[in-house]
């Protein structure tokens, strides 16, 4: 019994896994083990030493089932404590961004230019890409023979064979959402309208579809004097400089009159554009005070109310303020490009937090 004992015990603690001390367990007292074995023999003996066996049997085989349960039960602990150490994790590390994603520049300046104007109490007006000739023209006082409206200039949906309505475009500015948002919401009224517009053109600052944001303001008393501090205060917030100046230079719109195209004064010096200083002059936008036949197109009462409106290129401004040269690479998406010129997407622009930081 004692060597048995010593032989099995001694297997147990030896077993390096779980499937050794199956073999040990299957060896001892599994169906043909050495234990059972002799615990078969039992029934041949004298009945007082089978009694003397039978218990001492009994107790070794306890013995050993104890000694293995414990053995496994102190591998798995083991096993478990090895996982552990191997799959440690620093939970209070800072989290890696995986930077794969960037928000693209129009959508930033967009944001920019968003945050500026509800600062100044624009409301965010949208009207459709796809437009009637008559609010992308018509309702803005564009005559028939207008050169925008030629062929060449602008893209036309084709319409239905044997449908003789004039077709609709793919807008051309953002001016028709002065339309919608005057006929939505009435006067007075603040609002922008950014958004995508279309035209017939492409080189290195033209690119067939591009953005705009219209500016429209309508109250009883506002003048171009309203329209000049609006966009100066614009222009200093924008291009995050102390002091801009602009130079508004008379023009022709058929939807304003009178008509301006500003211009903001800037340097060139060694290649680098400054805003706010210098000798050259830059033109930004297109503004002027709403015609009257295009307020009462809207159906608002030119008699009553009046106001200005301005359209700007965001992506003009987006490669003025970022250093961008090319307009085209703009929508070519490429990885590369978007890495480069693309912002973080935590990053909010706010007027009070900063536009760009
Ligand atoms: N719609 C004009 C353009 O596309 C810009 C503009 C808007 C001019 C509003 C005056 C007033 O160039």
């Amino acid at each position: 019994m004692d060597t048995l004992r010593g032989k099995y015990i001694e297997a147990v603690t030896a077993a390096a896994d779980e499937a050794a001390l199956e073999s040990v367990r299957l060896a001892a007292l599994g169906k043909k083990g050495e234990i059972s074995a002799l615990m078969a023999t039992l029934g041949k003996m004298e009945p007082e030493a089978r009694k003397a066996a039978g218990a001492q049997l009994n107790v070794l085989k306890d013995e050993i089932d104890a000694a293995l349960r414990a053995r496994k039960t102190a591998l798995a602990d083991a096993a478990l404590d090895e996982r552990l150490r191997a799959e440690w994790l620093d939970v209070t590390l800072p989290g890696r961004p995986r930077r794969e994603g960037t928000i693209h520049p129009v959508s930033q300046v967009t944001d920019e230019v968003t945050a500026i104007f509800a600062d100044m109490g624009f409301a965010v007006a949208e009207g459709p890409q796809i437009e009637s000739d008559w609010f992308n023209f018509d309702a803005l006082n564009i005559p028939p023979e207008h050169p925008a409206r030629q062929e060449h200039d602008t893209f036309f949906m084709a319409r239905a064979e044997g449908d003789d309505r004039p077709p609709h475009v793919l807008r051309t500015h953002t001016s028709p959402v002065q339309i919608r948002a005057m006929a939505d919401r009435g006067a007075p009224i603040r609002v922008i309208a950014p958004g995508r517009v279309y035209r017939m053109d492409m080189d290195q600052t033209h690119t067939p579809m591009f953005h705009q944001v219209e500016g429209l303001a309508i109250d009883r008393d506002i003048s171009m004097a309203n329209l000049k501090w609006v966009l100066e205060e614009f222009c200093r917030t924008y291009f995050e400089v102390a002091e801009v100046e602009l130079r508004f230079r008379a023009s022709h719109f058929p939807f304003t009159e009178p008509s301006a195209e500003v211009d903001i004064r800037c340097s060139w010096e060694g290649g680098q554009l400054k805003i706010g200083q210098g000798d050259s002059w830059m033109e930004i936008l297109g503004s002027g005070m709403v015609h009257p036949k295009v307020l009462s197109a809207a159906g608002v009462d030119p008699d009553q109310w009046q106001g200005f409106a301005f359209g700007m290129g965001i992506d003009r401004i987006a490669m003025l303020k970022y250093g961008i040269p090319d307009l085209r690479a703009f929508f070519e998406s490429d990885l590369r490009w978007l890495r480069h010129y693309g912002f973080s997407a935590l990053d909010l622009p706010t007027v009070f937090g900063g536009l760009s930081r």
